[in-house]
């Protein structure tokens, strides 16, 4: 709180309403008795204008593009860790010395396997069966499979048993259900390759062509899935907040976020970037169609991969995953036209007046698939490696919530009805 305040007349009264300045020095006007002191609520479609919660996870600084976790900046955390060193960050609030990250490197082998009946699920989805809906169903079902995790020792505080048990889970269930999508035998995660490496090696591993892991691939998923790692309250993150708010377990509440993750104008960005490319490519690189149908306002259509809710400038993990891609490409020496592709339409719509003028730069979603594919990850588990990066972030705020023992309510926002008001009941026989 400050000793500043916002006034407000309405109905020919003045309130006085808190200012709340943040760490970082963003402030917020606060209306958690607004409704109590005037009778009146406030209208905001899409929350452009409004907090849900004070956070100490992630700060965002959409105007100079800063990302940084835990007061860590994003670069600073691709270049030097390993991704279950950010989320340990991201869980506790403090990186892990060499021995807290041994540990948590031993959970993560210990809680890999998933019970052996879930794998009959995957028997029963239909054939083409998305690999997000596998996900939320999945992660969803390990709440029966693993009841004791209610009765953890510190449900909401730090690595706990299911924090620690999902973060690796979700590893083997994502390259569980690759494996059967492909109708090739599974491949079990192994005690002595780390948490990226055994990832690949469960994807890609085969029992008549052995896979070698290549440490530059390894390099670049833990970058990539740093970089996934949490963003505020985004989308999914707020809907693992909202859903945990009515006191539903862990699980059930990471289930609804893979859920809001899977739409296109948000996890779902990776891949649909990639079909926009390929069409493109198809379309004999007719640049220019697809960017006036982007701009043309009776035109639903839109460039994804660029824009962002809080970023009006380049997305600092684009500006990384693009070094990625170059680095991944050259050293592999895969040839990948769509990384032309991409770059000349980051170059044309950098040069057009109508994306400037709106601040619409590449985002995290833009050069992600690119990386992905040189990996040999088929593009309908792109947004599935978004939720593998984005998990660590939504446990995070699910237990900041929790531990927050004076604002956790359970959320409910309110309405402006516009509806009929009232009127007579008609009776069957009188009705048209
Ligand atoms: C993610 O919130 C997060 O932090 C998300 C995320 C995370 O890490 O969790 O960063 C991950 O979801 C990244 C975003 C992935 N989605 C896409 O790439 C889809 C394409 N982008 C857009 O749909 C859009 O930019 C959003 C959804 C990302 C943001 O939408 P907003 O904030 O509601 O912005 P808007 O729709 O009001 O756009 C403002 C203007 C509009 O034009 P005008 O009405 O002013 O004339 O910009 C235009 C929009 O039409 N616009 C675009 C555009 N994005 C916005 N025009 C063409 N192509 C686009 N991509």
């Amino acid at each position: 709180m400050t000793n500043q305040t916002a006034q407000l007349t309405v109905d020919g009264h003045t309130y006085e309403l808190p200012i709340v300045e943040s760490t970082a020095g963003e402030k917020a006007i606060d209306i958690r008795n607004l409704l109590h002191e005037t009778g009146y609520i406030t209208l905001d479609s899409g929350y452009m204008n409004t907090g849900s919660c004070e956070s100490g996870i992630t700060y965002l600084d959409g105007q100079n593009g800063i990302l940084r976790y835990r007061g860590y900046d994003i670069a600073d955390l691709a270049e030097n860790c390993v991704f279950i060193e950010v989320a340990y960050l991201l869980l506790t609030g403090e990186l892990p010395n060499e021995k807290e990250l041994n540990k948590f490197r031993e959970d993560m082998i210990r809680y890999a396997l998933i019970h052996e009946d879930m794998i009959h699920f995957f028997d029963h989805f239909p054939p083409n069966a998305s690999p997000m809906s596998i996900l939320s169903t999945m992660v969803g079902s390990l709440h029966d499979f693993y009841p004791e995790m209610d009765l953890d020792e510190d449900p909401y505080g730090g690595i706990t048993t299911a924090t620690a048990r999902l973060l690796s889970k979700i590893r083997t269930i994502a390259a569980f259900s690759y494996k059967k999508s492909i109708g090739h035998p599974l491949v079990y995660p192994r005690a002595d390759l780390n948490y990226c490496s055994n990832f690949l090696n469960m994807m890609f591993e085969r029992p008549n062509i052995p896979y070698t892991i290549e440490p530059l691939m390894t390099a670049a998923l833990n970058k990539l899935l740093i970089l996934h790692a949490d963003h505020e309250q985004n989308c999914s993150t707020s809907t693992v907040r909202l859903v945990g708010s009515s006191g539903v377990k862990l699980y059930p509440s990471i289930s609804a976020g893979v859920g809001a993750l899977w739409g296109p104008l948000h996890g779902g960005a990776n891949a649909a970037v990639i079909r926009m490319l390929e069409t493109i490519y198809a379309d004999e690189m007719n640049f220019d169609k697809y960017i006036q149908m982007a701009k043309d306002p009776n035109n639903p259509y839109r460039l994804t991969g660029f824009g962002h809710r809080v970023y009006k400038t380049y997305d600092p993990r684009a500006k990384i995953i693009k070094e990625v891609t170059h680095e991944i490409l050259e050293t592999m020496n895969i040839e990948d036209p769509l990384l032309d592709i991409a770059q000349e339409l980051e170059y044309r719509v950098g040069k057009d007046d109508y994306f400037v003028s709106r601040n619409l730069y590449p985002n995290v979603d833009f050069y992600s698939g690119i990386v992905y594919r040189a990996m040999g990850i088929p593009t309908n588990m792109f947004t599935v490696m978004f939720a593998l990066g984005r998990l660590p972030g939504w446990i995070s705020h699910w237990q900041e919530m929790h531990m927050d023992k004076e604002n956790n309510r359970i959320g409910r926002p309110r309405q402006i009805y516009q509806g009929v008001v009232k009127r007579p009941f008609v009776p069957m026989e009188e009705r048209r």
